[in-house]
């Protein structure tokens, strides 16, 4: 089954920026990472990464019939993309918001996320760990997807 991962803006910088919040380990080690946890679910996993809105509509459209599920940090625009929120509404994708932080501990601003009520859960403050628990969901709720 195929499963799309996107990262929004500066997730591109991962390693170099804020490390203290955000981790020493690049993009490119979450997708190391990623591909080796998703062989042992059998999974299929491709990545897209970035730093422009509507990029990230055009990679959640083009998930429809294409992919299974798609897991999302949308970064800071989780917190105020109406248009994000709205493409994910118009396809029939299930999506799993993920962040390397924990939003809820941290400014008053990341605490809400305009995009969660169109996604089927979030999963929050975890590092790397956020983005294989949702893959995790994906693989024992969506068994029988057939992408
Ligand atoms: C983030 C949290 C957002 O508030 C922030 O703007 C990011 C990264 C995270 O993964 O913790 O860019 O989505």
């Amino acid at each position: 089954r195929k499963y799309l991962v996107i990262n929004g803006p500066n997730l591109n910088r991962l390693g170099k920026r804020e490390p203290g919040i955000y981790g020493a380990q690049t993009l490119e080690d979450l997708k190391a990472e990623l591909v080796s946890f998703s062989r042992e679910l059998l999974m299929d996993l491709s990545f897209e990464q970035s730093n422009n809105e509507g990029d990230i509509i055009d990679f959640i459209h083009g998930a429809e019939g294409e992919f299974c599920g798609i897991v999302l940090n949308a970064g800071a625009y989780t917190h105020y993309s109406y248009a994000i929120r709205d493409a994910i509404a118009s396809v029939d994708v299930p999506v799993i918001e993920v962040h390397l932080s924990n939003v809820h501990a941290r400014e008053e601003f990341r605490r809400e996320s305009v995009i969660a009520p169109v996604t089927i859960g979030q999963i929050s403050g975890f590092g790397f760990d956020s983005y294989r628990l949702a893959l995790q969901v994906f693989h024992n709720q969506f068994k029988g997807d057939t992408l």
